[in-house]
């Protein structure tokens, strides 16, 4: 679409004039056009200056999802080959979900600017306020069992932390299973979601959602939820972090098919768990447990010890509360 090109180029050259000329020439459409796809783009929110007789400007604090930007850092064979761009959505992974599943190709990665229901682990809300955040789904089709599913969010986080470590000078830790934590708040949400065949209980497809702050943390969880921004990223660009984010997950998932990897993941994942050796409360088994961490087994179990010393191997559920340490 011409006004995805024509934002493409004023990403590029953010900060500076951009003339309406050379736009003209370089989509080889008349200036009367660059003009209106221009009208679209301020009306769409993108700050745009026009300058009379010269240009357009887009102003240095934008920072659109573009396909475009996202492809250039892209380094996969299939994670994200095929990306779709929402403006809003209900939630990118319920979106994923609707889609013609078995008609679409594995990789498929749809990402929105705003979720108006994104959905958490165990029913909540994911609170996803317009482009103050990355919110994606990406569709696999593995031939593993149900069981595994776990194992998937576990390599999810361990990507997810990578690609942040890799472009931004900030190092987070890993909340059992599925948080990435910086300084003891959470700044992204792991939520998978698999379907399975009833004879077989292999897995249908899977979508992993990701959710990741990267602006204004909404008001109702600054208590608890941080961002990159927050943590003191520096020019902070979606669509690379995207990208890397897709190029780590392509790599780490190889690991169903590849032992050495599956032991280098476990082994990441672990060095970011922060809640080794500390008491915590986990939901989900009934009763709330009290228990102390002691790690996590090779499946992605978290590995505690209940408050009558015995040792539990925990598979679902989450760390509801974490024991400041003594
Ligand atoms: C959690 O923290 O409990 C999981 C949050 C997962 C949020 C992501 S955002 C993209 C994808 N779409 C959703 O509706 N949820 C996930």
């Amino acid at each position: 679409m011409l006004k995805d090109d024509v934002l493409y180029v004023l990403e590029k050259d953010k900060g500076n004039i951009v003339t309406g000329g050379n736009l003209a020439k370089e989509f080889a459409v008349s200036r009367t056009a660059i003009w209106k796809a221009i009208k679209v783009l301020k009306e769409e929110g993108n700050e745009i200056i026009s300058v009379p007789n010269s240009g357009y400007v887009l102003m240095g604090a934008s920072d659109n999802l573009l396909s475009r930007s996202i492809g250039e850092n892209l380094k996969t064979e299939f994670i994200g080959r095929d990306i779709l761009i929402l403006k809003t959505v209900h939630s990118t992974n319920q979106y994923v979900k609707g889609l013609d599943i078995y008609n679409a190709r594995e990789g498929l990665t749809v990402i929105a600017d705003e979720q108006t229901q994104g959905k958490g682990r165990r029913g909540r809300e994911f609170l996803s306020p317009s482009r103050e955040g990355i919110y994606m789904s990406i569709l696999l089709k593995p031939e593993m069992l149900l069981k595994d599913t776990q194992f998937l969010t576990i390599c999810t986080a361990v990507a997810v932390s990578k690609a942040i470590e890799s472009i931004y000078d900030i190092y987070v830790d890993i909340k059992w299973v599925n948080d990435i934590y910086y300084k003891g708040k959470k700044l992204c949400g792991i939520l998978t979601e698999a379907a399975v065949s009833a004879e077989s209980q292999s897995m249908e497809y899977a979508v992993v959602g990701i959710g990741i702050n990267t602006g204004e943390v909404p008001y109702e969880i600054r208590d608890i939820a941080t961002s990159l921004e927050e943590a003191g990223a520096s020019k902070i660009s979606r669509n690379k972090l995207i990208a890397e984010v897709l190029n780590c997950f392509e790599d780490v998932y190889a690991y169903y098919s590849d032992e050495m990897k599956k032991k280098e993941i476990l082994e990441e994942y672990r060095k970011r768990l922060f809640v080794n050796g500390r008491k915590v409360l986990i939901a989900g088994q009934g009763e709330d447990l009290k228990a102390l961490v002691i790690g996590i087994k090779d499946d992605g179990a978290l590995i505690v010890k209940d408050e009558n010393g015995e040792i539990r191997y925990i598979i679902s559920g989450e760390i509801k509360k974490v024991e400041e340490e003594s």
